[in-house]
């Protein structure tokens, strides 16, 4: 694939969001041409099953309806956006991949690390991330800024324990795989956080040039 795959996760309230537009703005300034995306969703069909597994249900849905919504709309978003993207030669940025996976349903809801990782090969076959960038802060942080940004989704309403489990999940792929994380200080001020993301910026440009 011509193009560079660069995928950001972390925990709720970790700053994806506005560091997400920051880093397109910073890349499209040099004249690269980004896609810039999220999981779940992404596709219009994609948005559509996130809704269902964002919104609280009256009937609680099984772990492996979640999983297989997950990787659903993984597929769509894959077929519609990821891949043409790629092809294309863009640099696409997409806010959560198959690491929220194994963070969120591997280690956050306990499910077997092996079930994900047949999907993912299902789902994806070769393609990985090229770069993938760790917001990382502590759980109750996190938790504070969700609050505060008003009502809380079917994930949000999880207990502290459950986000502690995410959380360490993420600090061990990060850990088993150097090559491609790179952890990003999330506790920090917005400017320091970005300062940060300046350093990763210019790796993420040598190495779509090198494409
Ligand atoms: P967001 O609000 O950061 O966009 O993420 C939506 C929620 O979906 C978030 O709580 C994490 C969760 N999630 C999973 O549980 N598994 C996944 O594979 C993905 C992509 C997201």
């Amino acid at each position: 694939m011509p193009g560079l795959f660069i995928t950001l996760e972390g925990p709720e309230g970790a700053g994806k969001t506005t560091n997400r537009a920051y880093l397109a703005e910073q890349l499209q300034a040099q004249g690269f041409s980004v896609t810039l995306t999220r999981e779940p969703g992404g596709t219009a069909l994609a948005e559509q099953i996130r809704d269902i597994l964002l919104a609280p249900h009256a009937e609680s849905m099984s772990v492996d309806t979640e999983l297989l919504l997950m990787f659903a709309a993984r597929a769509q978003h894959l077929a519609q956006v990821i891949l043409p993207a790629l092809a294309a030669g863009h640099i696409v940025i997409c806010d959560r991949f198959t690491d929220a996976t194994y963070a969120y349903q591997g280690g956050g809801r306990g499910l077997d690390c092996a079930r994900i990782a047949q999907l993912e090969q299902f789902v994806q076959g070769d393609l990985r991330p090229d770069l993938t960038l760790l917001f990382d802060l502590p759980v109750a942080d996190g938790m504070a800024r969700a609050v505060a940004r008003g009502k809380l989704d079917r994930f949000e309403q999880e207990q502290q324990d459950f986000f502690e489990k995410v959380r360490q999940s993420y600090l061990q792929r990060a850990e088993n795989d150097p090559v491609r994380f790179r952890r990003v200080n999330a506790q920090q001020a917005l400017a320091d956080v970005q300062k940060s993301l300046d350093v990763h910026l210019v790796e993420i440009m040598d190495r779509a040039r090198e494409q």
